[in-house]
Formats: structure tokens, sequence, C-alpha cells
């Protein structure tokens, strides 16, 4: 299988100069898919997008914010695909709020709910919010007013919280007792590493309660509404009786100083830490006359010293000198020892508490406000519109290819046409942009001639690289290291007899090559190969997909 996908690779790499010279982005094609609601931000999109007027009373001080943040579509900063333009939230530090009316309603209590959609933090990840805001119907012709007191059915999305980065997942579930929403979140949210690249989030809820929560079109988190989300969407059904109060005489003292102890006679409280130790005895040569410091010989009196003003002048003093061959000067002081007889103040022993009952707890008693609802997914209100309302002290978040309906298929094929074909590109372009220690240092060797006289030097050092880069992207590649591919090109031809040794060195080399190109999240040419011959992937091939995974950087934050 590697060797069937190098050796193509290597043929390709025969015509790499023709394709290094070839520098047009993809164009971008508006899709033909169909859904309830789908938005790649072409020309009309502000026929659907409305900025909202509202202002926001935040929850400090009462104060009033307008959402003054700036939308713009347009293509990104770093963009692959020519013409492809995005939802922009322009403004540094500042509140954000625009939202889009359904045509209709959109009712998932017996169809699944699928909502994807792609975040490119272009300016990286400082603060800010990339989520999206499923509106309760209803909200449609108040779009000016759109805010964070607008009521959602569902948010789902990216948000970097300061520090940290999670995909929220949240519903508001009504209790059918006090009629007031609740909002629900997932427990353990997704925190995967969230780049300045595109990203793709999916959402799958089904009717039967189960969800899917999808990182660039993994799973990541799949589960039932039921148990997974917190307040639980059921309450408890017995609760501790608030009139229960711990007894007076409850004894919760676990273990005692034993009261039938005595101290022993012979325990002296009053026995010092340390004595003089009667042992030591005053080294030879300890020069009892002489002081440890003397004045100084060489001090004189300033002539400008004024003995009438300034007193009797002193000369100061330095370190006796004949202190410095002898052990010691001055009185000799007995030193101190740990005293043996030390014991320090007696406690009894601890022992176990006769009277001891245990830990007091409150007694159950029926919850007053329990309720049980099993079909949570359909109680929720069903969908309006969709908005984007957040705060973000990093401006240009880039939003994109909304997908909003009921097929998991359709959302799929959206990001084939979209996702799939702009990550590889981004990654690729990310990776040429990068200062480029290991791409440019040895230029000057990249040479046919250089191939020649230490073939396996070459490649050793090149060619794993560039395979490297040509598994993730083999076009950028070749541009980012157009000497090795015609090199290589040359080489092939001129060489072919030694492609078995081609195919040993690398083969050899296949651990370091997996690793690295797991690098990034993002589909390798290998992966799609994979998918398009066998899309429905065999049992042994799923196991090993699994398995694959936990190589992953963001499957390890789970
Ligand atoms: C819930 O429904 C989905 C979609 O039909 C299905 O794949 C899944 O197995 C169901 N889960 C349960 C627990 O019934």
């Amino acid at each position: 299988m590697r060797r069937v996908a190098l050796s193509a690779i290597l043929v390709a790499a025969a015509t790499s100069v023709a394709v290094a010279e070839d520098q047009s982005k993809p164009a971008f094609k508006p899709t033909s898919i169909k859904a309830p609601f789908l938005e790649q931000f072409v020309d009309d999109w502000s026929d659907r997008w409305t900025p909202s007027e509202a202002t926001k009373k935040t929850p400090v001080g009462g104060e009033t914010f307008s959402y003054v943040g700036k939308w713009e579509v347009e293509e990104p900063s770093a963009g692959v695909i020519e013409g492809d333009k995005g939802l922009v939230a322009k403004t540094k530090a500042a509140h954000h709020a625009i939202s889009a009316p359904f045509e209709k309603a959109i009712d998932f209590s017996d169809k699944p709910l699928v909502v994807q959609y792609e975040v490119k933090y272009q300016k990286g990840g400082n603060c800010g919010g990339g989520y999206l805001k499923l509106l309760e119907d209803g909200f449609q012709t108040a779009g000016k007013e759109f805010s964070d007191k607008t009521p959602w059915t569902i948010m789902f999305g990216p948000d970097l919280t300061c520090p940290g980065t999670k995909v929220h997942f949240i519903f508001r579930h009504k209790n059918p007792i006090s009629g007031e929403f609740e909002e629900k979140h997932l427990k353990v949210p997704p925190r995967p590493s969230i780049e300045k690249l595109t990203n793709l989030y999916t959402l799958v809820l089904h009717p039967n309660n189960t969800y899917d929560v999808l990182f660039n079109g993994e799973s990541h988190n799949r589960g039932d509404l039921l148990e997974d989300f917190n307040p639980s969407v059921n309450p408890a059904e017995e609760i501790d009786d608030p009139e229960d109060k711990k007894p007076e005489d409850w004894v919760d003292t676990k273990r005692i100083a034993d009261p039938d102890a005595t101290k022993p006679d012979d325990w002296d409280e009053d026995a010092p830490y340390e004595i003089p130790d009667e042992e030591a005895t005053k080294p030879e040569g300890w020069l009892d006359d002489e002081p440890d410091n003397v004045a100084d010989p060489d001090a004189e009196k300033p002539e400008e010293w004024d003995d009438e003003e300034d007193g009797d002048w002193i000369a100061p003093t330095v370190r006796n000198p004949k202190c410095d061959s002898a052990p010691g000067c001055g009185e000799w002081k007995r030193p101190f020892k740990a005293n043996p007889d030390y014991k320090g103040k007696w406690y009894a022993p601890q022992i176990d508490n006769p009277a001891y009952k245990g830990e007091w707890a409150p007694r159950k008693i029926a919850n007053p406000n329990y309720f049980q609802d099993l079909t949570p997914v359909k109680s929720l209100k069903s969908i309006g519109g969709v908005g984007i309302e957040l705060w973000t002290m990093t401006e240009d978040i880039l939003f994109d290819n909304i997908y909003i309906g009921h097929s998991i298929e359709d959302a799929q094929a959206l990001a084939a046409e979209t996702f799939d074909v702009k990550k590889p590109l981004e990654v690729a372009a990310d990776k040429a942009a990068q200062p480029a220690e290991d791409v440019d240092e040895e230029v000057e060797d990249l040479t046919f001639d250089a191939f020649k006289a230490d073939p396996v030097t070459f490649l050793r050092g090149r060619l794993i690289k560039f395979v490297d880069a040509a598994k993730v992207d083999p076009v950028a590649a070749f541009k980012a290291q157009p000497q090795t591919a015609a090199t290589l090109g040359l080489a092939m031809i001129t060489f072919f007899g030694m492609l078995g040794t081609l195919f040993g060195l690398v083969g050899g080399q296949q651990k370091p090559i997996t690793k690295s190109a797991k690098k990034t999240d993002a589909p390798s040419p290998d992966d799609k190969v994979k998918k398009e011959t066998a899309p429905v992937a065999p049992a042994g091939e799923k196991e090993k997909k699994a398995g694959e995974k936990t190589d992953t950087p963001v499957k390890k934050r789970k």
C-alpha cells in the first residue's frame, strides 16, 4: 500500500517542474447542495443577514453597550480558494451580533438536526467566541433587535476563553413544572487545539436524544442528552430534607485523646531542646586575647578633620590578620548539642471515640420539583434562524459554509466540496510560510551532481522530508522544494535501476513519516484515497482508523 503511494509520488516527481510552475488557486464554485439553511456568503448574503442594532446590558454595573463590532463579507487574508468569501467579525475588543432568519422554522423533533460550519481565527487565538446560536422560532422579524437576550434553543461552537478553548454544546430545556428554561451544558466539552487555520464544527442531534459533536469531521463527543449534561435534564427524584437539622448531641468526632492516659512520672516537659556540649574542647591555638577586629593600621586621620567639631577621630576597623591563621579569636564559647532527655509537651494518645455516631446526613424526601422528560429533544423549541453574538478581543474571526438541516450525508458532501479542499491547502501554505530551517539550508547541494556523488545521503536528507510534505499536499511540496523534485525526477529517469534502493530507504523510514504526517488533523491524500475507494470501510479498516486516532493531538486532549 505504502509502496504504491510512494511510487505514484516518485512518478509525479518526474513531471514536477511543470507542476511547480502552476501557481493558480482553485476557484470557488457555489454548491448545488440544498438545505433548509445553507450559507456560503455569496453576493446576495445581505438579503439574509442583518447586523444587530440592539444594545446589550452587561451584568456588571448595568452598563449598556451597543453591538459596535463591524461585519464584513470578504476573502480570508490568507485565502487558498479564489473568490471564496466568508463572514468576518472585524473589530477588536467589541461586541458583535448578526443574524439570519430561516425561510421556514426548522423542527427537529422527528428528524436529525445537523449543524455544521467553519471558523477561522485568522489572527490566532486570543479571546473570542466562534459559536452559533440557533434562535427560537419567533425572532425572525426582529433581526435588528438580536441581542444576548434573544431566546435561543441551542448554542454550538468554539470559544477561545482566556485561557483555554472549548467547543460549547448547550441547549435550553423548559422545566415543565416551573415553566422556566434552563441551560444544559455538555459536562465534558471537547477542547481541541485551535490554530489560525480553518476548522470545521459539526453537531448532530437525533430525535432519540443521542448527539455527536465532530471536530474536523472526526467524532469527539457522542452520547445522550439525558446523561451527559449539567445540570441534568431530569432533576433527582429525592432531595435532602431542608427541615432536617443535625441534633445538638450528635457526636461526629471520630478520634479523641485517651481520657485514661496519664503523663509518665519521668516525663520532664521542661527539659531543654539543646544543652551545652560538655565534651567539646577549645581548639589548640585559640587566641583568647586577640580581638576579632582591630583598628586599620593604614588609616590616617583626614586633614580636614576638626577634633573640636567632629569629635575624636577613630580609625575604621579591619579584620584582625592574626585570626586568619588561628582556629579562632576572643572568648571561646562551648557549642550546644541536641538534648537526649528532651521530651517536649506530653499529649495523651488518640483513640477511637466510643461515642462516635458516624457522619450526619439529612434524611431524603421526595423532590417536590421532580419531573421526568425522557424525550428532551422533542421538548426543544423549533428554531427560526441562526445568530452570531459574541465578544471578541481578537478581530478577523471568519465564518463560512454554514449548513443547518437534517442530512448528515449532505453536510459531509458540503464539507468535501469546501473544507476538505481548503484545509490541506491551508496546511501546506502555512508550512511553506514557516521559517524554512529544514527546507532551505542545503539548497546548494540539491543538484543532480550531489545525488550522483552521494545518493544515500541525498536521499536520506532530502527525500524523506519531501515525501513527508508531499503526503500532505503533493503540489505544495513540489512548489516548496522544486529542486528536490526536479533532481528526483532526473534521478528517476537516469537511475531507474536504483528504484529498489529508493524503496528500501524510504521503507526503512516508515515510522517517522507516519508520525510527522499525523501532526495535522487535515485529511491527507492517503485518507482521501481510502475514503474514495472504500466508502464503506471493512471492519478491520475501521479498527485501524480508531487506533490511529489516538495519535492525533486533538484526541489526546479527550
Ligand atoms: C439513535 O438514532 C441514531 C440515528 O437513527 C442511531 O444511529 C442510534 O443508534 C440511535 N441510538 C439509540 C441509543 O437508539
